[in-house]
């Protein structure tokens, strides 16, 4: 049985108010609010545990790794990873990208070709635009239609003996329209040898992820959007993609041995985790992957969809809203202007004088903006703790926004 009302209890900062107003938090693709359970881990390690890790001898460095080290199982567990060691713990989505893009370097030469798709995230463009420059590759990008989805014939055209590359987003943060990742990466392996990369920043936080069976090369995420602190995240490497490459940031705990006329390597996952990790914040990380696996992901799922069917017909109810990728197969979000008001962030201010939380502005997707020739949108973003009520608040906060700026 799923009991919004006890998962809501979980997040103590939902019983909070603002601007007078109980708050209504939409502005999770984001970043999502923490369970107690996860700040609790949290703080429990800063108050009872806080030791850096595999550096040390004693007790508390010895707790702090294994702790350390059951959060990074539980996320093998959750992306069904075939060895922990291939689980790296980064500051986020975008470390990961910089991270694979930076290490593949050597692999590329001029006129090599990356392809990209017209729905990434500026962390997903810019650090291959750096790769470019640095190599003298070139960037593809697979167009979107009116509805927001890839034409993937494109795809077809696009992939060759040179194509080193390819790096697509699973859901995209601006429309949530979910991509069909399977057939991009069986058309990618049938007809290239390329990296595949994928950006789960905002699948991770609702899909069920295997990265066994779709094959990817790499997986990256955040763990913020899914419940767990800020300035945690993942990289998933497969094994033998990540052994044949170099390190990325050099210093402590990455080396095998170090001396002044030649250091070695660490093995898998250290050689890619130099300096103090985010010790809490990875314990933590574990605490959050606890959270989803309780609640279930077809539940959370369900749920989510709910939503968002709701807030998109209740949102097209009002006249003169457009709703962007309304046709699309998405998750998560909803992103939609009013026709007439063309600056979203002042919708954005009346809604937030009501207490609701929502992003405004181009999402870091300026293309996708240009696209659609916007310059930003109103983005409404769910997660599991959400309810049929708060989107009525919002539908009634758009009308208001409506009346007053019309
Ligand atoms: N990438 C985050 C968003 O879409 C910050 O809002």
């Amino acid at each position: 049985m799923f009991d919004i009302q006890e998962i809501r209890s979980q997040f103590s900062i939902l019983n909070r108010e603002v601007n007078g107003k109980p708050l209504v938090y939409l502005d999770n693709a984001a970043t999502s609010q923490k369970p107690n359970s996860v700040l609790e881990v949290w703080n429990q390690y800063y108050t009872e545990l806080n030791a850096n890790v595999h550096r040390g001898i004693h007790t508390l460095s010895q707790l702090a790794t294994e702790e350390m080290e059951l959060s990074r199982r539980k996320i093998q567990n959750f992306i069904n990873a075939k060895h922990d060691f291939e689980v790296i713990f980064t500051k986020g989505t975008t470390e990961g990208i910089n991270l694979v893009s930076y290490i593949l370097t050597q692999k590329l030469k001029k006129d090599d070709e990356i392809i990209i798709s017209y729905l990434e995230h500026h962390s997903n463009i810019v650090p291959w635009q750096m790769l470019c420059e640095r190599t003298g590759a070139k960037l593809r990008v697979i167009p979107i239609d009116e509805n927001g989805v890839l034409q993937l014939d494109y795809l077809d055209q696009f992939l060759s003996e040179k194509t080193k590359v390819v790096s697509v987003n699973q859901v995209s943060n601006a429309l949530g329209v979910v991509n069909p990742i399977e057939e991009i990466i069986a058309k990618t392996r049938a007809n290239s040898d390329a990296y595949i990369v994928i950006d789960g920043a905002q699948s991770a936080p609702h899909f069920k992820i295997d990265v066994q069976a779709l094959d990817c090369d790499f997986f990256v995420f955040s763990g913020h959007k899914m419940y767990a602190p800020m300035g945690t995240g993942i990289l998933y490497g497969k094994q033998e993609v990540l052994e044949s490459l170099p390190p990325f940031h050099g210093g402590g705990e990455m080396i095998a041995v170090c001396s002044f006329d030649k250091t070695t390597y660490a093995g898998l996952p250290f050689k890619y985790e130099a300096g103090t990790p985010n010790v809490g914040g990875n314990i933590a990380l574990g605490a959050a992957v606890d959270f989803i696996s309780k609640i279930g992901h077809s539940t959370l799922q369900n749920h989510e969809n709910a939503l968002l069917a709701y807030a998109q017909s209740k949102l097209l109810e009002i006249e003169r809203l457009k709703v962007y990728a309304e046709k699309a197969n998405r998750t998560g979000v909803v992103s939609f202007n009013l026709k007439g008001i063309g600056i979203s962030s002042d919708v954005g201010m009346i809604l937030d004088k009501m207490g609701i939380a929502v992003r405004t502005g181009h999402h870091c997707t300026q293309p996708i903006m240009d696209f659609f020739n916007i310059a930003g949108t109103v983005r409404a973003s769910f997660a599991v703790y959400n309810t049929f009520e708060e989107i009525d608040l919002l539908v009634e906060g758009v009308k208001k926004a409506q009346r007053m700026l019309s």
